[in-house]
């Protein structure tokens, strides 16, 4: 047997001291990061004795996203802050439990469910329309906000045929809540094992209460109803164990529901928002835009079958995460030790792969700070080494509403960029901010201008 030594990764350069480090990572993860961390493959961070990897090396990114997935479990660090409230929905379930939680998933995201939340879609947007219309010309709103309601609209109908006018505000409090008070402490980073002792300060039930009352509410709701189109709902609830034969208890239902509602609104919300400000900055880009909106749709609502014309417009998407990638951070915890593009992964090392960085990275991408979306035109992106974009993530836990997303957000865009062109307010100053997600810090104050 051999054994070979292999070289440490370059320790992180820009020391921090730790206090200051807490409260960076507090405000947002994304200003942890020093300008060294754009330009190096794999880095060492260490708090306290844990020790944290971030990996932009595409090919370290594969090996662990794919071809050795099976190693790298979400991080604790990761599921703390997400369980307590979530749960243990399919996006912090692991094995047996997670293949059999995305079997059942996987036919309310397949493509012919996908053609038929286009029309439900096109309806929710089109009530935005008739209210921008209905608003003095050069009315100031909040894009972020807006985004975010028609988003959490659309998930509420398609996925639990439930009206947003219902559940909508509650689930948007208890998604902002948690956006606020939820941020990583030292013992969440420490990887600490879950049964130690820690204190319970975080008002979990205040934010979920009423939330977890209204899946209730939806729950009963949907067992009653005889109606012709399965949802996902009528799926988790009929859902039978091949061996056992018994359902999902109602927690793991409750906590399937709380996961897609949050998964499924917030993230689709944010690569809007940002595509809407990128947009605004942009001149050629915006106009190209347009062009391409009016000869291709002449001023109608897009169609599902319309939505592969709309390349630009998937360009400029596609662009948009790649400055701003909603999910800005995975991370992963080696549960034995592995070996990562030469570097030795000592077992409970937490692995993180930052979008963020990797989407900007200066020896990824040619002029990485500039907004380009032919970069996504096929000939180009073909050229581009595997797993350097990833907003969708990848491997087996890929995201499963990656393709509802993207039929989601052409739709939007394109409705509301066909008589639209909004303007950033005067003064604005727009911050991204990574919490759970990457945000605007101060929202997206817009003028809206008639096209
Ligand atoms: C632009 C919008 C979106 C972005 C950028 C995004 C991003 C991601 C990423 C990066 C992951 C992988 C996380 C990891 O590996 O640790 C993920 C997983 C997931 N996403 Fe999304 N997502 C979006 C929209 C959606 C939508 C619309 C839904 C549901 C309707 C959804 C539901 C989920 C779920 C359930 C998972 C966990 C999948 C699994 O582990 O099997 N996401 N998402």
């Amino acid at each position: 047997m051999s054994t070979t030594v292999l070289a440490a990764p370059p320790r992180f350069r820009g020391r921090m001291p730790l206090l200051r480090f807490l409260r960076t990572l507090r405000d947002s993860s994304v200003a942890t990061y020093g300008e060294e961390m754009f330009e190096q493959a794999i880095v060492e961070r260490r708090v306290l004795w844990q020790r944290y990897l971030i990996v932009s090396a595409p090919r370290g990114i594969q090996r662990v996203l794919l071809d050795n997935a099976a190693n790298y479990v979400k991080s604790r660090v990761a599921r703390r802050l997400v369980e307590p409230g979530i749960g243990r929905g399919l996006l912090t379930s692991e094995g047996e439990v997670w293949r059999r939680q995305r079997r059942i998933m996987a036919p309310s995201f397949d493509h012919r469910s996908l053609v038929s939340y286009a029309p439900v879609m096109t309806e929710a947007t089109a009530t935005v329309l008739a209210r921008w219309d209905d608003l003095a010309g050069g009315a100031t709103l909040d894009i972020a906000v807006e985004m975010m309601r028609l988003t959490l609209k659309i998930i509420a109908r398609t996925m639990f045929s439930a009206d947003a006018e219902d559940v909508g505000p509650i689930v948007e409090g208890a998604v902002g809540r948690y956006q606020r008070e939820v941020r990583p402490g030292l013992l969440d980073l420490l990887n600490l094992p879950d049964w130690w002792p820690r204190p319970s300060t975080r008002p979990w039930s205040q934010i979920f209460d009423r939330l977890d009352a209204v899946i209730d509410r939806l729950m009963t709701r949907d067992l009653a109803a005889t109606g012709e189109t399965k949802d996902l709902l009528a799926r988790l609830l009929e859902a039978r164990d091949a061996e056992t034969g018994r359902g999902m208890d109602p927690r793991e239902v409750r906590d399937q529901v709380v996961t897609i509602f949050m998964a499924g609104h917030e993230t689709t919300a944010q690569a809007l928002t940002w595509t809407w400000y990128l947009l605004s900055q942009h001149a050629a880009q915006e106009e190209k835009f347009h062009a391409e909106l009016d000869r291709v749709l002449g001023g109608r609502a897009p169609r599902s079958e319309d939505l592969a014309q709309l390349r630009y417009t998937r360009m400029v998407l596609e662009e948009s995460m790649r400055l701003y990638p909603p999910a800005h951070t995975m991370s992963r915890e080696a549960l034995a030790e592995d070996e990562i593009e030469g570097h030795r992964v000592a077992k409970g090392t937490v692995v993180s792969i930052v979008p963020w960085l990797l989407h900007r990275h200066r020896l990824l991408w040619d002029r990485p700070e500039v907004f380009d979306p032919e970069r996504f035109a096929p000939e180009r992106a073909s050229a581009r080494p595997r797993f350097a974009y990833i907003p969708f993530g990848g491997g087996p836990r890929i995201c499963i509403g990656a393709g509802f997303a993207m039929t989601e957000a052409l739709i939007i865009l394109a409705m509301l960029g066909q008589r639209y062109r909004p303007r950033l307010a005067p003064g604005a100053a727009i911050e991204p901010v990574g919490l759970i997600t990457l945000r605007p810090r101060h929202g997206l104050p817009m003028i809206l201008e008639r096209r």
